[in-house]
C-alpha cells in the first residue's frame, strides 16, 4: 500500500463517524483533502452536513467538489473537525502547521466538541519535535520574536535551527490570515507541554503547531490497515 492508499484508508475510516446533520470542521493538507473527496461522494448521495474549512485551499477543493460550506462565525459551534497531523505521539498531541494552516485550523478544533486526525503511520513519534514545528508569527516585530523564541528555546534546553518560511519561488511563505511562518527544527521536543504554555506568552506569536488536549482520537493507516489511538 503506497503512501496515498493509507491517506484514502484513514479518511474512510474518519468518514464513518460522520452523521448526517453535522456540522463538520474540516482540516487542511493531503490526507484532509482524501476526506474531503470521499465526503463530497457522500454529499453527492444525499448526506447532509455543514463545512467549515480551515483555509483557503480546503475551502476552494470543497466548492468544487459540492461540499457545502459555512464560516465559523455562521456555526460558531462544530460537531466534529477531521483533520491530518504532521506528528502525533501517544498522548495524541499532536505537531501541525505543515501546510502553514495551523492557526485555523487550532481555532476550528477548539470550537469542536471532537477533533479526529487521520494519518499515515508515519505520523506517530515517540518524541515530537522530528518534524520542524511550525510558529505563526506577526510580520511586525519579527526580529523581536524570533529572539524571543530563541531565548526560550535555549532556557528550556533545545537546539536547533529556525527558519522563515517560503515558497518555492524564495518569496515569503505567507498564512491565510496574513501571518509569517517560522519552522523551528528542535530535533526533540521533550516537554511539549511547557513549550506550548511559554510560546502562547511570547506576544508576537500569533500561534503554534503544538495541539494538546484537542484530539479524541486518531485513525492511522498503515499497511496492514487502520487502527485507532485514543
Ligand atoms: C496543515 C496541517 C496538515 O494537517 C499537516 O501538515 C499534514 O498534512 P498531510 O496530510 O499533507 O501530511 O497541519 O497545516
Amino acid at each position: 500500500m503506497d503512501a496515498r492508499e493509507m491517506k484514502i484508508k484513514a479518511a474512510a475510516a474518519a468518514l464513518a463517524h460522520v452523521e448526517d446533520g453535522m456540522r463538520l470542521g474540516i482540516g487542511t493538507g493531503s490526507t484532509a483533502e482524501e476526506f474531503v473527496r470521499l465526503l463530497a461522494e457522500k454529499v453527492a448521495g444525499g448526506l447532509q452536513v455543514q463545512g467549515v474549512p480551515t483555509s483557503e485551499r480546503t475551502a476552494r477543493l470543497c466548492l468544487e467538489l459540492g461540499v457545502p460550506l459555512k464560516s465559523l462565525d455562521e456555526l460558531p459551534e462544530l460537531d466534529l473537525t477531521i483533520d491530518g497531523a504532521d506528528e502525533i505521539d501517544a498522548r495524541l498531541r499532536l505537531v501541525k502547521g505543515g501546510g502553514g494552516a495551523l492557526l485555523r485550523e487550532k481555532i476550528v478544533a477548539a470550537a469542536s466538541k471532537r477533533m479526529i486526525v487521520i494519518a499515515d503511520a508515519t505520523k506517530v513519534v515517540d518524541t515530537l519535535g522530528a518534524f520542524p514545528l511550525p510558529i505563526e508569527i506577526n510580520p511586525f516585530g519579527q526580529v523581536s520574536t524570533r529572539l524571543s523564541i530563541e531565548r526560550l528555546a535555549s532556557e528550556l534546553g533545545l537546539s536547533g535551527s529556525m527558519t522563515l518560511r517560503t515558497r518555492s519561488d524564495e518569496s515569503l511563505f505567507m498564512t491565510d490570515g496574513g501571518h509569517l511562518i517560522l519552522d523551528a527544527s528542535f530535533g526533540r521536543i521533550p516537554d511539549a507541554d511547557a513549550l506550548a504554555s511559554r510560546l502562547n506568552q511570547i506576544p508576537g506569536v500569533v500561534e503554534h503547531g503544538l495541539f494538546i488536549n484537542l484530539a479524541s482520537l486518531a485513525i492511522i493507516a498503515g499497511p496492514a490497515g487502520a487502527r485507532v489511538m485514543e
